[in-house]
């Protein structure tokens, strides 16, 4: 459920007029809704135990009004740079919910990281392990340590997005495991709290999580055996969101809780988990203006003025976004066939092929649906285009919680070298 909907003929987030606000901020722009983050983290929280660390994978939206709007309902955060570890701090996350995941985390990260003092870091090799102990034993200190365990289980999502297979760069071989804890054991600066396990994302099957996590179960028992106190279980993020309406949508959070529940409570220890999609795909969307209309051979083309800078998804994983006019069709609207396209010169520059939407004319608003998890935070300045605006919006009330970087900033990031100067 989310809090865009049409009223009085037009697309409102939460009370706010998306055409009137449009006109204020400039289109392209990402809106978020408040009621909607929160609702989708409660929603989420309530589906395990208060003891569970819910822990906001801030690379789906590191937008720090987000973060900080996702912090007061009691969100942890799973961080993967220091870039998003200093945001997820800025944002008021207590470094006590921050955990660290991420296969090639450097060593002035691991020290901001130690030197915070983090929930947990989840590590995913044996070289990083050294140099997580060789690091907190230059400052003094220990670092709680789960290994990202790689279960060998196919999630069944796009190949992109998968990472629960024993091809992937992610987590410690499963046949590595219990040798790997054994080394960290015998390190000083290393505390052994717990397991980790993450198999990909937008997953919309419970059972290939279902498989992840009873071979985690298994592996804590024989870790236990082993004499390592494993108190924690940090089961990843990946569960699906509804991109489209006519298929069939994937399970609930209570559902997905309660396989969980059924699956580890035998352990008795802390689960740890790591949202991003679920939280913030669908409370987020990205306005966007036409700009002209064009026919071609065979086809219409929706030209808008978002790009494949703004919304890679799309081009980058031929992901499927819902398009909706920003002013409310009506009943008898004539129905056009279109090509939904971006103006970046790249033929992958293209939101939705063969999409049939209402009669659009040039000045006309699109909302593309499900935006708000890896959209803003994988736009680039491609075609030196200034990535979109974000705006929140909270009852009927908004703020501009990003502006679109203006065009002087965007030839300021670039540098001439002396000898080009004269
Ligand atoms: N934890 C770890 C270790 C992860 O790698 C990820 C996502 C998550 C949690 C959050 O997963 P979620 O709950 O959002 O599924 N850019 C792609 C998705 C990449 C996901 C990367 N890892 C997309 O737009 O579909």
């Amino acid at each position: 459920m989310n809090h865009f909907s049409y009223r009085d003929g037009v697309l409102h987030a939460e009370e706010v007029d998306l055409a009137a606000l449009a006109d204020k901020v400039g289109t392209p722009f990402y809106c978020y809704s408040t009621a909607t983050l929160e609702r989708h983290y409660r929603v989420f929280a309530e589906a395990f135990s208060k003891d569970t660390l819910i822990a906001f994978s801030v690379k789906a939206n590191g937008n720090l009004a987000v973060l900080k709007t996702l912090a007061r309902q009691g969100a942890g955060a799973d961080v993967v740079s220091g870039g998003e570890l200093r945001k997820a701090l800025k944002a008021g996350i207590p470094a006590s919910k921050i955990v660290f995941s991420g296969v090639g985390k450097t060593k002035v990260e691991l020290c901001a990281a130690l030197q915070a003092g983090i929930y947990q870091f989840n590590v995913e090799s044996e070289p990083e392990l050294r140099a997580l102990d060789e690091t907190a034993a230059s400052l003094g200190l220990r670092a709680p340590v789960a290994f990202r365990i790689n279960p060998g289980v196919d999630a069944k999502t796009h190949a992109k997005i998968s990472t629960g297979h024993s091809e992937t760069k992610f987590g410690i071989p499963w046949s590595r495991a219990r040798a790997v804890y054994a080394e960290a054991a015998k390190l000083k600066a290393i505390e052994i709290v717990g397991v980790d396990v993450h198999i990909g994302s937008q997953i919309t099957d419970l059972a290939p999580f279902e498989a992840a996590f009873r071979r985690v179960v298994e592996l804590v028992g024989q870790l236990r055996g082993d004499g390592h106190a494993i108190g924690r279980i940090d089961l990843g993020g990946g569960l699906g969101v509804p991109y489209r309406a006519d298929n069939e949508p994937p399970p609930l959070p209570h559902a997905y809780g309660a396989m969980v529940r059924e699956a580890v409570d035998s352990t008795h220890a802390r689960l740890i988990l790591e949202p991003g999609r679920m939280i913030a795909a669908n409370a987020g969307i990205l306005v966007a203006r036409v700009i002209y209309v064009k026919k071609g051979e065979g086809k219409t083309f929706l030209i808008v003025d978002a790009g494949m800078n703004d919304l890679v998804r799309p081009a980058m994983y031929d992901a499927f976004h819902d398009i909706v006019a920003v002013r409310e069709p009506g009943p008898d609207a004539e129905r056009v066939r279109y090509d939904v396209v971006g103006p970046v010169c790249e033929t992958s520059d293209i939101f939705a092929a063969d999409r049939d939407l209402p009669r659009l004319k040039d000045g006309d608003l699109v909302a593309i649906l499900s935006a708000g998890a890896y959209g803003a935070v994988m736009s680039s300045a491609y075609n030196a285009r200034p990535p979109a605006a974000e705006v929140l919006v909270r009852d009927g009330d908004w703020a501009v919680v990003r502006p679109r970087m203006d065009d002087d900033a965007l030839l300021a990031t670039d540098r001439i070298p002396g000898w080009l100067e004269a």
